[in-house]
């Protein structure tokens, strides 16, 4: 088991990293979501869609290594923290908390004085994780998921968090 006294390493994606960082994508997604989204976002968000994306993603991907192993990663398009993944085996480590502040620094390096994101209303852990670090539930609200098919729209709650203060 890691602990937190383990070296966790950011760094940018590279092309390389794409097949661990949808490993890790399509594992916790069905953690976050199983039993909690819709059978149409389910049935779009198949094994082979997070090797289409994780690939297609890797310019807005930074990665959380341990000992050279991917154990994380996040997602930040201009001031939205679109995803946070921390692999199975890495979770209650150090490596959530390293990853959600380099989001939040990468929203306010975007220019952004707030960060937002989106998550399920049954996605306990990611929620409870998010107010420890500082986030606020702004309530409910209908977040358009892209897929192959076209835009799903999920019902989720808007998080949201103050990144910059000048
Ligand atoms: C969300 C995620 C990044 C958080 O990282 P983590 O290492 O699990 O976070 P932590 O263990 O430090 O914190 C989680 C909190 O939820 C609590 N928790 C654990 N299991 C829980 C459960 N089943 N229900 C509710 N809370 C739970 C923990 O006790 C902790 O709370 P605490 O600080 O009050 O003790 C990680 O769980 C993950 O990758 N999940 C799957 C992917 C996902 O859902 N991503 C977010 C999509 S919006």
């Amino acid at each position: 088991m890691p602990t937190d006294d383990e070296a966790v390493t950011l760094r940018p994606a590279t092309p390389d990293d794409a097949a661990a960082v949808a490993e890790i994508w399509y594992h916790g997604w069905r953690d976050g979501h199983l039993g909690h989204v819709g059978d149409d976002l389910l049935a779009a968000r198949t094994p082979e869609t997070f090797d289409v994306r994780a690939a297609q993603r890797v310019d807005d991907t930074v990665v959380a290594t341990v000992g050279g192993t991917v154990a994380g990663f996040v997602m930040v398009v201009d001031d939205e923290v679109e995803q946070v993944y921390v692999s199975a085996r890495h979770r209650g480590t150090a490596i959530a908390r390293v990853l959600i502040a380099e989001a939040e620094r990468l929203a306010a390096a975007n220019g952004h004085q707030y960060a937002w994101l989106a998550v399920v209303a049954g996605n306990a852990r990611a929620r409870r994780f998010y107010e420890r670090s500082g986030w606020t539930d702004e309530g409910p609200f209908d977040y358009t998921a892209a897929s192959a098919t076209g835009p799903i729209s999920v019902p989720a709650h808007h998080y949201r968090k103050r990144v910059r203060f000048t």
